[in-house]
């Protein structure tokens, strides 16, 4: 059985698949057959905050896939209701996990736990309207990756005890925003591959955290570390980054965990790598051996652990 998220689902909704509640271990009770519509809510038990719901293994990519479609159909509309808008990021956050969890980056409970953190940005972030509205103006493939980087972001926070007063929230939206800027380079550029690129080309890509930035200084409330997060994102420990090339001492702290879990994302995203999509293992060999290690010491080291300790998971799974 395979533990999903209670977003996935809303009543009235034509189940794709077998949907169970955990009871206790090894008993499951069925909320609702293949075919039913759902009306978990009268549950009393589902509604309980602790109550845990599960699939089949085998039923995990079918209901992911059908998240994904319902919410891509959703995203066409220009002008979405809120419960729509809320789908449309469950969705982007469904692929990311279903990436994740073959990649071997962490386990699907802890990847959906942190997708519903970043989920729940809604609750605490008062202009989240306008970020839910950047976001859907952007390519689906840089919405996922958006959605995936601020995932293993927060992962990295939590690995880090990173756990100053909303520091992980502006984590969690600054790397939702990382790329925003990017919708202003021309659409040529972005779709040749990068080692097609002319020195001019480059010096373009190069302006798009400074572009993402003016973006989001015309909207309300965007506190000044999210902008930094935004405008770092290309940054390196050793100065070799962009735009500024800064070393890692005057970059800010948050921006260094985002960073890090952006160049690990694209590597995973195959958005880099140009035709080669990395596991965890050879994208952190990649980020070690081929570049060098140019990221911040202790926040490799962090994606280091979370990635040894899936691995370490699914073996005790396997042994069971
Ligand atoms: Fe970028």
């Amino acid at each position: 059985m395979s533990q999903v998220s209670k977003d996935f689902f809303f009543d009235g909704m034509v189940l794709p698949v077998t949907v169970y509640l955990k009871m206790k271990v090894d008993h499951y009770l069925i909320l609702g057959n293949k075919g039913e519509k759902s009306k978990f809510s009268n549950f009393q038990s589902y509604k309980n905050a602790h109550s845990s719901v599960y699939v089949a293994i085998l039923d995990l990519p079918i209901l992911i896939n059908y998240v994904t479609t319902m919410t891509e159909k959703a995203v066409q509309h220009k002008t979405l209701p809120d419960g729509l808008k809320a789908r449309f990021m469950v969705g982007l956050a469904s692929n990311a996990l279903q990436c994740f969890d073959k990649k071997g980056f962490a386990s699907l409970v802890e990847l959906q736990r942190v997708s519903n953190m970043v989920l729940g940005l809604g609750k605490t972030v008062s202009n989240f309207n306008d970020i839910l509205n950047i976001l859907r103006d952007l390519k689906e493939e840089e919405a996922k990756y958006a959605m995936a980087t601020s995932m293993v972001s927060v992962m990295l926070c939590e690995e880090m005890d990173v756990n100053l007063k909303g520091a992980v929230e502006k984590v969690a939206l600054g790397a939702l925003l990382i790329d925003i800027g990017l919708r202003y380079l021309p659409k040529a550029l972005l779709e040749r591959p990068r080692h097609l690129w002319s020195p001019a080309d480059n010096a373009l890509y190069e302006t798009h955290p400074a572009k993402g930035v003016e973006m989001l200084r015309d909207l309300k409330d965007v506190s000044s570390d999210v902008l930094l997060i935004v405008a770092e994102h290309h940054e390196n420990a050793i100065g070799t980054g962009f735009p500024k090339r800064v070393r890692d001492l005057k970059i800010s702290p948050l921006s260094r965990i985002v960073i890090v879990a952006s160049y690990y994302t694209s590597l995973i995203f195959n958005s880099r790598s140009e035709g080669v999509a990395y596991d965890s293992d050879q994208a952190i060999s990649y980020m070690n051996d081929i570049l060098g290690q140019p990221f911040n010491k202790q926040v490799f080291l962090g994606l280091k652990n979370i990635i040894n300790r899936a691995h370490l998971q699914k073996k005790m799974g396997q042994a069971v």
